[in-house]
Order: structure tokens, then sequence, then C-alpha cells
């Protein structure tokens, strides 16, 4: 465990000053290279979510397209986009969210999830938490219950954990 977990930290890359001056970007570019810690880190997930009777993995564009459906598929569920707005050609429901900056909205599908169903919300990374926290809004407004939260990375210092109340959320990697 502590081995993959290990393996998997060494494989993201971190490119200082993108995108903009100060900023260390957590690249997993690279992690998806490694075909060995690529393939740990959904194992990692599966292993997690497998029994948790999960019916619906929930990922957000666009690296959240990434690590969910191949979590999905293992465990047995559907995969559901929540995407950028104007995305979706169906009749969707959405959600605002604060980004440093002003703001920006999160789109699901009516009809993708049915009240009751248990889901799993991925993506790659939580910074603010803004963006996961629009995920949960999204999914409990349809009566989705959101079992948990999961990133691949998580940073820290930023408290984004504290914006998603008492929901659990389970990351594999701490950026320094
Ligand atoms: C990044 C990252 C998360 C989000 C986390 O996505 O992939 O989705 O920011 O930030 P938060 O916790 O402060 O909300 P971004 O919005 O840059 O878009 P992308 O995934 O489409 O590249
Ligand atoms: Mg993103």
């Amino acid at each position: 465990q502590d081995l993959r977990i290990a393996r998997i930290a060494s494989a993201i890359r971190v490119i200082p000053n993108f995108p903009k001056p100060g900023i260390m970007f957590q690249d997993i570019t690279t992690l998806l290279l490694d075909t060995k810690a690529f393939k740990d880190t959904i194992d990692l997930f599966v292993e997690r979510y497998k029994d948790k009777n999960i019916s619906v993995v929930a990922g957000i564009e666009a690296r959240g397209f990434i690590f969910g459906p191949p979590i999905a598929l293992a465990i047995g569920a559907k995969f559901v986009p929540m995407r950028k707005p104007n995305k979706l050609p169906g009749e969707v429901i959405s959600e605002e969210y604060s980004l440093e900056y002003g703001t920006d909205k999160m789109e699901m599908h009516v009809g993708a999830v049915e009240a009751g169903e248990r889901a799993l919300v991925i993506d790659d990374l939580i910074a603010t938490g803004g963006t996961l926290s629009a995920a949960i809004r999204l999914l409990e407004r349809v009566g989705v219950e959101v079992v948990e939260c999961a990133c691949v990375i998580e940073l820290p210092e930023l408290k984004g954990r504290e914006r998603l109340g008492d929901k659990p959320l389970f990351v594999l990697v701490n950026a320094a």
C-alpha cells in the first residue's frame, strides 16, 4: 500500500509557475505515462469502493473524466459526467460555484441519476474544495446520496476539506 502510494506520488510532476507565477501545478499526465502507477491509482480506489453499493461514479470535467470511468467499470457502477456549462446537449441542472476570480457553473443531465442512488464523486485534485462542493450540491438536489468524494491529490494548505463539511474525502497523495 505505502509502496504503491509512494510510486504514485513520485509519478506526479510538479511544474512551478503554471498557469501563473507562484502556482505549483500538479501535473497528473506523467502519472498516466507510468503504467504501474496509473493501474495502482485505479486499483486503490476500486479496492476501497467495490463493496460499498455505489451505483454512480460522478466524474468532474476535465480530469475527473480520466480517473472516473475505469473505477466505474471495475465496481459495476454507471459513469455520470459533471460538465462545464453549455456542453451537455440534453436538459440539465446546474450549480454555480466560486473561483479565485468570479464564478463558474457545473452541469449534469436530468435523468442521469435517480433519487436514492449512492454516488462516489471523483476528481484529480482538491484545492479550495469549491468544485467538489458544487458536485455534491448537484447530486444532493436530486436526492442522490454522496457516499464519499475521492481525489488523487489534495493541497492541504488550502483547507478545501473544510468546505465539504462532514462529507468524507479520500485522497491518495498530499501535495507538499
Ligand atoms: C482543477 C482540478 C479540480 C479543481 C480543484 O480543475 O482539476 O477540478 O481545479 O479546485 P478547487 O478545489 O479549488 O475547486 P480546473 O478547474 O482547473 O479545470 P480542468 O480539470 O478542466 O483542467
Ligand atoms: Mg478539474
